[in-house]
């Protein structure tokens, strides 16, 4: 009989968490005005609000945190962590920033303009609020069918070609670079093909544009190409890694979550122009060269963790459970973005509560319906983080309405899987009875689904 699969890795420490009642839980998100960024983290039992900063690091990496060189300027720690990232990226100048958004703020302070237009597949929203606040656009070329959630297609991640091209012939002078977001998070954590980046690629050659690559979840990238393309069975994650970073001229990194530190980012790049500019930016911003916001221990430990997260064990582990939870689901009928994504399973609400009308957010209804049965903290990804128009000020209604489910790396097991299925299975049980939304008390005029503040609708 052939073995079942298992986690590459055993278990050497643990963090108790704890259940909760119901009227434990419906009086926590009063408190909390039906937002979940507003609970405490100890109300939540399972908790899938994001995949950023929350895996569990290996013993080797806690091993290197004690090797921290703290020093100002010059730390050993940050020629480890240079070094890690040209040998798996191929880029030789390395920024650190103290997370990702950061790394986009340092860049773009140099390269976005005001009138600016940035084409790439879909912008995640730090990207896209630091592209829009400086009075550029961040223009969406993603594929159409990233928006059909039962498409079952491999590379849903992917830029439409002939739409990016469109937008090059029409914008060439106001563009500063295309940017391609891998894997695509808004889309559903959906990968991007190396057919695709290297099409892309030639584009940027035809016009002379340089390209970027928003690397959060690279790592994950390169496992579905070496599982779903053609040509790269037979590859390591690293060599296809080396690949898809040399179809780019720089990275922005959130440390975050592909490399498993809980705190950190950098950029990336070979054109040394861009460093030098980027790193005046990056002393005000972030702090000196060799360190911008990151400590001796946490480069040490990202420089190890890029390595381990580079390996194909640890991301068949990983991406064999968010998979696991997908099946799950398919057994209970629940509708979600198809394939499953590389860090999440996006549930398409708009196939579910069809009696809340989309004034009343349905997503963030079931978002907040899920911690109420049990306690497990999902995060919309719909109208209410699609915010408003910022000249209309119109809700946008136009895009997908998701519960993101993200997975934190070596955290949960999947008996815990169960527990999310099973729990989601009680609400799409009774999703004909939730026939009442929220309503919005207040909220910020940007990102305003961290703080927005709402009620039940009447
Ligand atoms: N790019 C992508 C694709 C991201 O998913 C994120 C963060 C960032 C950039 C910004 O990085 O958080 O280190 O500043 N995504 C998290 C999420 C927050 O929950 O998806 P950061």
């Amino acid at each position: 009989m052939e073995l079942p699969f298992a986690e590459s890795w055993k278990i050497k420490m643990i963090e108790p968490i704890r259940k909760s009642t119901r009227e434990e839980r419906e009086q926590w998100i009063k408190e909390a005005n039906y937002n979940v960024f507003q609970l405490k983290a100890k109300q939540v039992y399972i908790d899938l609000i994001t995949d950023s900063g929350t895996g569990s690091m290996s013993d080797r990496q806690w091993s290197a945190m004690m090797m921290g060189d703290e020093s100002y300027a010059g730390a050993e720690s940050f020629y480890h962590m240079k070094d890690a990232i040209e040998r798996i990226t191929g880029f030789k100048f390395v920024l650190p920033t103290h997370q990702g958004r950061a790394a986009e703020n340092v860049l773009f302070s140099c390269l976005v303009k005001p009138g600016s237009i940035c084409p790439g597949n879909s912008h995640f929203d730090t990207t896209k609020g630091h592209i829009e606040s400086r009075g550029a656009v961040a223009l969406d070329c993603t594929i159409d069918e990233a928006k059909d959630t039962q498409l079952e297609i491999p590379f849903k991640g992917n830029v439409d070609v002939k739409k990016l091209e469109d937008a090059i012939i029409k914008h060439h002078d106001k563009i500063p670079f295309i940017i391609m977001t891998c894997t695509n998070n808004t889309a559903g954590g959906q990968p991007v093909s190396m057919k695709n980046l290297r099409d892309v690629r030639e584009l940027s050659k035809k016009y002379n544009l340089p390209v970027i690559i928003d690397s959060a979840r690279f790592a994950e990238n390169a496992y579905f190409i070496k599982t779903r393309e053609e040509g790269y069975a037979n590859k390591t994650i690293k060599e296809i890694c080396l690949e898809m970073f040399s179809y780019a001229d720089g990275m922005t990194m959130s440390s975050k979550k592909d490399a498993i530190v809980n705190m950190g980012g950098f950029f990336a790049t070979n054109i040394e122009d861009w460093y030098d500019q980027a790193k005046v930016k990056g002393i005000v911003m972030e702090g000196y060269i060799t360190y911008g916001g990151m400590n001796g221990r946490d480069m040490e430990a990202l420089a190890v963790g890029l390595d381990e997260n580079t390996e194909f064990d640890n991301l068949e582990t990983r991406i064999k459970q968010v998979e696991y939870l997908g099946a799950k689901l398919d057994e209970y009928g629940i509708p979600y973005q198809r394939p499953a994504g590389g860090h999440a399973i996006f549930v398409d609400v708009s196939k579910i509560l069809t009696n809340v009308p989309k004034e009343q957010f349905p997503a963030q209804t079931l978002t907040v319906e899920l911690f109420l049965e049990a306690g497990i903290r999902g995060c919309e990804i719909g109208y209410m983080l699609a915010d408003r128009d910022p000249v209309t000020r119109e809700n946008r209604f136009g895009g997908l309405d998701l519960l993101r489910l993200a997975i934190p790396r070596r955290v949960y097991t999947n008996n815990h899987m169960d527990v999310i299925a099973v729990a989601l299975k009680n609400v799409y049980d009774r999703r004909d009875t939730i026939t009442k939304g929220l309503e919005i008390v207040w909220e910020a005029d940007l990102m305003r689904h961290f703080t927005v503040k709402l009620k039940p609708a009447k």
